[in-house]
């Protein structure tokens, strides 16, 4: 029998594991690793690592002027007391969070008519001075929701729709841009628009395309983002938003997919009525709340109306219901002829022929059909989409996923 353990067995087992260059290699391998430790510790990457900025970024005189100015303390106006004869100053009673009320002047740079009862204001906490006027709190959820840059879709991004269009700029840009007209006759401009129908009818493009044309600054919220966990979440989320669309010039807040909250009220059983319910009567209170000539318009869109509570319609609450409908033929042309115009389509393609083979497609279907055709034109290897590919897309896009449209379903609720 072989000893196993003899010494030059061993050695020779070791070569095995290592290769012929395996011991070099390793002895490079340390001199690295030792050489990468050397130059980190002249680097001071280790200062890095433990979460500090770089001693280049520095900037110790900035952080000493920080630290010597003192901070103000977030206070509420009370009261505001004029000015007695022998006062040389208006004095203010505040309140600060939590802790007691004080009598205070103001700061000689701000302005008396800066600050109003019930107002937040930033308050010196060394001379208890009113320092600074306070926007309304508002919580950082809900001013994420403010959309600052513009889409980049236009209306000439929607094709068909243009009854629908028409609607809608009466009820949005009229009253923003010419209230006048609404006051000389004396009527108020509606306050709201609903826009429903089939999934892929073009409702959030065309929200966005009303976001693009206005100066009005567009609030977005999602109905789902107001179902919250905890009882009064929501509702509270609903009044700060119109708390911050109040602050605005002017303000148009759409809220998509509004069947998660709007929906029918009823008794759930378990004795009570629910969060989203809750949700909705605030969202009607609010909407009852502003002056319809003021600078709020309240946009929502949905695919189920059938499941709206009615309240939320009735008239004076949103007054305007807006149908996206399926495209007609002219539509459907005009829908293809948008969504190719950013391809590279070979001329001549007879896009009123294509429409026509596609009934009861929706804008959604139409782009597509659109990319599918793309698709068999690279798969062809060929530069250009022909007028074969997309009449093979329309046969795979519209005829093979009839059963996944949705269409027929919400035909089914809306006429039934
Ligand atoms: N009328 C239309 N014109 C052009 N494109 C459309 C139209 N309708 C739908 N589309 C296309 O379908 C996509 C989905 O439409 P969307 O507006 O989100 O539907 P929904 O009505 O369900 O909100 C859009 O991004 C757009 O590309
Ligand atoms: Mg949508």
């Amino acid at each position: 029998m072989v000893d196993s353990t003899a010494p030059e067995d061993v050695e020779v087992l070791k070569q095995f594991a290592l290769g012929k260059y395996g011991a070099d290699l390793q002895a490079k391998q340390d001199q690295i690793d030792s050489l990468v430790k050397e130059i980190d510790g002249k680097l001071s990457v280790k200062e890095q690592d433990t979460g500090l900025a770089p001693i280049s970024e520095w900037d110790l005189d900035a952080d000493e002027a920080l630290l010597g100015e003192n901070a103000l303390h977030v206070a509420r106006i009370q009261k505001i007391w004029p000015k007695q004869e022998d006062d040389e100053d208006d004095k203010y009673v505040i309140s600060l969070y939590q802790m007691a009320r004080f009598v205070v002047g103001r700061n000689e740079n701000l302005a008396p008519t800066d600050v109003e009862e019930g107002m937040r204001v930033g308050v010196d906490r060394r001379k208890y001075q009113i320092t600074i006027p306070l926007p309304p709190r508002i919580d950082p959820s809900i001013s994420m929701m403010e959309v600052e840059e513009k889409p980049n879709v236009t209306y000439a991004d929607v094709g068909g729709c243009s009854e629908q269009l028409e609607k809608l700029r009466e009820v949005i840009e009229l009253p923003l841009l010419h209230p006048e007209r609404f006051v000389r006759l004396g009527i108020d401009p509606p306050k709201g628009v609903l826009m429903f129908g089939p999934p892929g009818t073009g409702k959030t493009l065309t929200a966005r395309a009303v976001a693009n044309r206005t100066d009005a600054v567009f609030i977005r919220v999602i109905g789902s983002e107001l179902v919250q966990k905890y009882i009064g979440e929501g509702a509270r989320m609903v009044r700060e938003l119109f708390a911050m669309a109040k602050s605005k010039r002017a303000c148009v807040i759409f809220f998509d997919e509004i069947d998660a909250v709007g929906g029918q009220r009823f008794d759930d059983g378990a004795g009570g009525d629910n969060e989203v319910q809750r949700t909705m009567l605030e969202l009607i209170n609010q909407l009852d709340g502003f002056d319809s000539r003021g600078n709020i318009k309240v946009l929502m869109a949905t695919n189920r109306p059938d499941t709206l509570d009615p309240a939320l319609m009735r008239p004076g609450r949103l007054d305007r219901k807006i149908e996206f409908d399926l495209p007609d033929l002219e539509g459907r042309a005009h829908i293809f002829k948008i969504h190719a115009g950013t391809m590279s389509v070979a001329q001549g393609v007879r896009f009123d022929l294509i429409a026509r083979l596609c009934p009861n497609a929706t804008g959604a279907d139409i782009r597509a059909v659109c990319t599918e055709a793309g698709m068999f034109a690279i798969r062809a290897r060929r530069r250009v989409i022909v007028e074969k590919d997309f009449l093979d897309a329309v046969e795979k896009v519209i005829r093979g996923q009839v059963k996944f449209s949705a269409t027929a379903k919400y035909m089914n609720y809306q006429y039934s």
